[in-house]
């Protein structure tokens, strides 16, 4: 089997280059264990900051259970598991669950829309954004694994929804395949570009980014706006700690939530059923970045930490 292990610890922006991709042989089965192949690997921004010299880092899969000593689990079924960046592995039965997606949809989906970006999304949608119909709402890292979600949901609720984006390439996606009213570009001259896209102010605010774009977002709050602190990109790769404007916030009465997905468990079920009604309704798409080859998995997160993915990342390994 193949495993990719971190040979240098990242600086910064991780590069392909941190990591090598090796031969292992296969481990044995014992009892209450299944073998899995990889078929999907998800690539997340969290295992940046758990990287370890020498270590496989963490991911979780679609695979297919290739043999079982587990009474519970067959061969042949496809189950999510933690892999982590390998084509092979051995996994306890009671540590895997079978793969449920609409009819129609690709089984990747339960580990994007319908998966835990997904849940993160609607869960910062319903508990944290709660968008009123024509309600400002600004998502940052707009067309990404968790930001695409929360735009989408926010659309379906009525809300004028822009997208903080980082590239032409992204604006035209975020515009034309995920329905955002209007998109901003992260850098120099947001400001304006905020002011311009939201004239009468921000109603609620999904933080995916970087330090500016909090920034910016913060001094253009209506009163009663509601944030949600998701993802701080540039913090995991190494820059300063994000700080939050404390003025801002007073001025704008504001709500400030902080998200870990882990909380909204309880969620997965209603988050499954309405994502899921969705997607197969053609009212959700989910915008997929895949890469063929487990040793491409290095250069698809190189690509993700930089900002240089478009959807949610995803590495079909066989
Ligand atoms: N709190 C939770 O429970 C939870 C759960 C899931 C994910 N998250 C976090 O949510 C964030 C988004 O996750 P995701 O899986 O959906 O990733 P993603 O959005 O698919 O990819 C990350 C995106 O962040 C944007 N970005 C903004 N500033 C950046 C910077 N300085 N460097 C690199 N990228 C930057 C880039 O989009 P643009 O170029 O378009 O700006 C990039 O494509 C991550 O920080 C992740 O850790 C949090």
């Amino acid at each position: 089997m193949q495993q990719v292990v971190v040979t240098h610890a990242p600086d910064g922006v991780p590069a392909p280059e941190d990591f090598d991709v090796v031969e292992v042989p296969g481990a044995a089965l014992a009892e209450g264990e299944v073998r899995v192949a990889v078929r999907t690997l998800s690539l997340d921004p969290h295992v940046r900051t758990a990287l370890r010299l020498g270590a496989v880092p963490a991911g979780h899969a679609v695979a297919e259970v290739v043999e079982s000593r587990c009474p519970e689990v067959e061969a042949g079924q496809h189950v999510l598991a933690e892999t982590g960046w390998r084509s092979e592995t051995v996994v306890p039965g009671a540590a895997v669950r079978p793969v449920t997606v609409p009819r129609g949809a690709p089984l990747s989906a339960a580990l994007g829309v319908l998966g835990m970006p997904g849940l993160t999304a609607y869960a910062a949608h319903v508990r944290h954004l709660r968008p009123r119909s024509g309600a400002t709402v600004v998502i940052g890292a707009a067309t990404g694994g968790v930001g695409a979600v929360a735009g989408q949901l926010a659309r379906v609720a009525g809300a004028r929804v822009v997208g903080v984006v980082g590239s032409d390439e992204k604006a035209r996606l975020a515009t034309e395949r995920l329905g955002y009213a209007d998109v901003v570009r992260r850098g120099a001259g947001l400001g304006d570009a905020l002011v311009a896209a939201c004239p009468d102010g921000i109603d609620a605010y999904l933080h995916l980014g970087d330090q500016a774009t909090l920034d910016a977002v913060m001094e253009r709050l209506s009163v009663g706006a509601r944030v949600s602190l998701c993802g701080l990109m540039d913090q995991a790769n190494g820059s300063a700690p994000t700080r939050l404007r404390a003025g801002a916030v007073m001025r704008a009465r504001a709500e400030v939530h902080g998200m870990v997905v882990h909380d909204h468990t309880d969620l997965a079920h209603e988050h499954a059923q309405r994502v899921g009604d969705l997607l197969a309704a053609g009212d959700l798409v989910a915008l997929e970045d895949r890469y063929a080859g487990l040793d491409l998995a290095p250069t698809a997160f190189a690509r993700l930490m930089s900002g240089r993915n478009t959807g949610k990342v995803l590495v079909d390994v066989s």
